[in-house]
């Protein structure tokens, strides 16, 4: 990777609370396969020439005074950043503290500790397309539409439905004008594609991995030991 031009932008949100958890320490502090989740995913990106700077955006609170172990990284290519109450403000934070030389950004959560290089790679290929690119999956289970009840009242075609993922990859003025529209117009979102959607950009996906679950509940954290293992 010699000669790559540093054009990435990666923001890392990690300012949640983590209530299902229901942990008293924050899930994306807590260690799991060996280190501390968050800092997985930033020396993770901190490993690839493309990258510029990683903003890891953590809750306001700790944004002053970070866990020192945050700092077993490169911190040359590493801010800290200030989240806001949901996710999608948080990522609108980590985009504003962004140098201009970021030119394709990637947005990752840090609940995701265990994302593979090849897809990384992959998203951060189509964005350089001009494209949005989501790691995501294809569903294998058979849907049922439920009511409250717990009667089925039917089976729904799974073809063609994907559960997305991060790291999600975009180029830089998609992002940025979507976010800021999104900003004003109260539009909120589940993930960062949503919004390149509903303003009518393209978005791809790429073939994500069991590796990459994002840790939700107390038990992920045991179940994410054993995917960490996972090769694919
Ligand atoms: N996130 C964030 N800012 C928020 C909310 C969420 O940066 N205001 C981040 C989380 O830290 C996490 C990612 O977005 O890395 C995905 O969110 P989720 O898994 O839902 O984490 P939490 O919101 O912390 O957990 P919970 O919903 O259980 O409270
Ligand atoms: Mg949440």
């Amino acid at each position: 990777m010699s000669n790559v031009t540093a054009d990435v932008g990666v923001v890392i949100v990690a300012a949640g609370s983590g209530s299902r958890t229901g942990s008293e320490e924050l899930k994306q502090f807590r260690w799991v396969a060996g280190k501390p989740m968050l800092l997985h995913t930033v020396q993770l990106f901190q490993q690839r020439a493309d990258v510029c700077m990683v903003v890891a955006v953590l809750p306001k609170r700790y944004a002053g005074d970070p866990p020192p172990w945050l700092f077993q990284s490169d911190i040359e290519r590493l801010l800290i950043g200030v989240g806001g109450t949901q996710r999608g403000s948080s990522v609108r934070s980590g985009l504003d503290d962004l140098p201009t030389t970021a030119r394709i950004v990637v947005i990752h959560d840090a609940a995701r500790p265990f994302i593979l290089d090849e897809t990384v790679d992959a998203v951060i290929a189509a964005a350089r397309k001009g494209t949005g690119a989501i790691a995501a999956l294809p569903l294998t289970d058979t849907l049922k539409r439920v009511d409250e009840d717990g009667h089925v009242l039917g089976t729904t075609e799974r073809s063609g439905l994907w559960r997305a993922q991060t790291p999600q990859a975009f180029p830089r003025d998609m992002i940025d004008d979507v976010t800021r529209r999104a900003n004003r117009e109260g539009v909120t979102a589940t993930d960062d594609a949503a919004l390149c959607e509903h303003y009518g950009y393209p978005v791809v996906v790429i073939p994500g991995s069991e590796r990459a679950m994002k840790i939700t509940s107390e038990d992920d954290f045991a179940r994410a030991e054993v995917m960490s293992m996972l090769t694919r």
